[in-house]
């Protein structure tokens, strides 16, 4: 066991510090056992003396920011959760810089109430600003990447701070270098925004739909972050404490992109289950990007599977989001996921990944 007097130095740091605290509360999907010792951060600086002092005692930690995209095991942390907590937001006219604890809707709101464009289809997405580039959140036809001026970082093997161009991040489809690593933490977020007000090019056709406009337009900002606030809305992906279709971490499993060769197979494997119908495919870097929802309905998981009075069920609104109805266990969560996951392979050939990180525990 490490040495609990850490625990005076952490106050020292200006850490706000909570010991055995239930870190179910501290995320969307509401599972996850307790965590020895807990230290807010409200302050980049206090963020920054924090880590270093845990990595300096090589004591575990581990860093929670928004909590959306995490399972945590039923045993918990036996550790210390470093929460990023710090909060500040600057606008200027082309550019928003922003902590990385910041809601990430708060920055997108921010944005579009000051008549500033860019943002707008990452709107109502859960989660912390810090957490955007790690998985280069993307909705809508939008990556975070895309719009990402830089990242200021804590190198955790040097303890020291830089800012890093979207370039050296390796950001791709929901990753990048800096998911499922703890050699660098985000501590501030600068992002290209358009002073024109208008939004990006609607790239997404059910968007698009939305809004009665052609693909490829640009609208007012606050009118393509309402359609999206809608739409996500509707498929309960929008966090709404009283509707248990939200306790999730949004997609639990992300779009398989399968080669050439897969998507023979596949296609041949659908058709051998299903007849001739229509897939929805898309193309992207290294094949196909094929839909995880879609595919986990198609093999028998319906929305709401496996029933009413389940503690762990997909959602009633989107198959690809597992949900805790309230008393659900991650073990619940994950055996869900493992059943899931099964089915798709054993029907498709199709193997789907996570999306969420898993902290004690394993899929
Ligand atoms: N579909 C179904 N059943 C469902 C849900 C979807 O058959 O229950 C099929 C439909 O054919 C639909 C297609 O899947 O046309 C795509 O569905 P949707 O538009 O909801 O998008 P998605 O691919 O399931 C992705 C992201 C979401 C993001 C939306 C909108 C991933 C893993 N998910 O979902 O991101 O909000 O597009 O852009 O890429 C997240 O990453 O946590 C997340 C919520």
């Amino acid at each position: 066991m490490w040495d609990l007097s850490i625990v005076g130095q952490l106050v020292d740091s200006g850490a706000f510090v909570s010991e055995n605290l239930e870190l179910s509360g501290l995320t969307t999907l509401r599972v996850g056992g307790r965590a020895r010792v807990v230290a807010e951060c409200a302050t980049t600086e206090i963020l920054v003396d924090v880590v270093r002092l845990l990595d300096s005692s090589n004591i575990p930690t581990l860093i929670l920011a928004g909590g959306s995209n995490l399972v945590i095991g039923d045993d918990g942390f036996d550790g210390v959760v470093v929460r990023v907590s710090n909060t500040a937001v600057r606008i200027d006219e082309d550019a928003v810089r922003a902590d990385a604890g910041v809601e990430w809707d708060r920055v997108v709101a921010q944005v579009v109430d000051a008549e500033l464009g860019g943002l707008e289809c990452l709107s109502g997405i859960p989660g912390s600003t810090g957490a955007t580039p790690v998985q280069n959140v993307g909705a809508y036809g939008v990556e975070v990447g895309s719009m990402l001026r830089r990242v200021h970082l804590l190198d955790r093997t040097t303890g020291e701070t830089r800012w890093v161009e979207p370039e050296a991040l390796g950001l791709g489809y929901r990753t990048s270098i800096l998911k499922h690593s703890d050699a660098a933490l985000v501590l501030e977020v600068e992002l290209a925004v358009h002073p024109d007000g208008l939004s990006e090019p609607l790239r997404y056709r059910e968007l698009a739909a939305a809004l009665d406009a052609p693909e490829g337009c640009r609208l007012p900002s606050a009118q393509v972050r309402d359609a999206v606030l809608d739409l996500r809305r509707g498929k309960g992906m929008v966090l709404d404490p009283a509707d248990h279709d939200t306790w999730s971490a949004g997609s639990f499993f992300t779009n398989p992109v399968v080669t050439d060769a897969e998507l023979t197979r596949v296609l041949g494997a659908i058709e051998a289950r299903l007849g001739d119908v229509a897939v929805p495919q898309y193309p992207a870097d290294g094949g196909t990007k094929l839909s995880a929802g879609w595919l986990i309905e198609r093999a028998g998981f319906t929305k709401g599977y496996p029933g009413e009075g389940a503690v762990a069920r997909l959602s009633t609104k989107h198959a690809l989001a597992l949900t805790n109805r309230g008393t659900a266990t991650s073990a619940d969560l994950l055996a869900l996921a493992r059943d899931v996951r099964k089915g798709v392979l054993a029907a498709f050939g199709v193997r789907l990944d996570p999306e969420p990180v898993t902290v004690g525990c394993d899929l």
